[in-house]
């Protein structure tokens, strides 16, 4: 069974439907906490669930690797097999990066590498384009530039809002993060593909 702990900003809706996977019979991963970085109402999902929580807030810490070393200190009680970014909003320091990945992903809301960094949804929209997408990357310490697990294309309608195309892109974003944490138990490996990439 794998192991995740699931890191959240927001409300935590691709987390929720994270858990209600892992629930499934059969589902070969289990999330055993839920970290956040600020007190994220998407906390909620995991106490609902009576799985742990914890929080460390990025503005307490002097600078951002400090943030990095305390986030490494509570990941590291649990000893997760995989550490999923699922709407953290805050760049990973170098020294989370160097300790977890390639078993550390993140889930976007574009068609990588298109608008990459924390307005993927509104970049896209401001561009004019008729199609963005989500993407699932293990984090590589770039502005989601890391190699890209899976990705899929979704359609930029006319009349859209960043809010009506985020969340016509969210169910997106979800399967696809479930998948790719089944894939993950399964045996799909995360260590060839950041090979191939580098
Ligand atoms: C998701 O769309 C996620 O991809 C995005 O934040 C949203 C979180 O929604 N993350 C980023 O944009 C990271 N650059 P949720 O809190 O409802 O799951």
């Amino acid at each position: 069974m794998l192991s995740l702990i699931v890191l959240i900003s927001g409300t935590g809706s691709n987390l929720r439907a994270l858990l209600d996977a892992t629930r499934e019979p059969g589902f070969p991963a289990q999330v055993v906490a839920v970290g956040a970085d600020r007190d994220a109402a998407g906390l909620e999902h995991a106490r609902e669930y009576g799985i742990p929580t914890f929080t460390v807030p990025f503005r307490e810490y002097a600078s951002r690797e400090d943030w990095g070393a305390a986030l490494l200190e509570q990941i590291r009680g649990f000893g997760p097999d995989l550490v999923v970014l699922s709407g953290l909003m805050r760049l990973v320091p170098h020294n989370v990066v160097d300790a977890l990945t390639p078993n550390l992903i993140n889930t976007h809301p574009a068609y990588l590498p298109e608008f990459p960094g924390a307005h993927g949804v509104r970049d896209a929209l401001a561009s004019g384009t008729d199609r963005t997408g989500a993407s699932i990357i293990v984090v590589d310490g770039g502005v989601d530039a890391g190699p890209i697990i899976v990705q899929e294309r979704v359609a930029v309608l006319p009349g859209d809002t960043e809010e009506s195309l985020h969340e016509r892109i969210k169910p997106v974003e979800r399967r696809l993060l479930v998948d790719t944490v089944r894939n993950i138990a399964n045996g799909l490996d995360l260590q060839s593909l950041t090979t191939q990439n580098s």
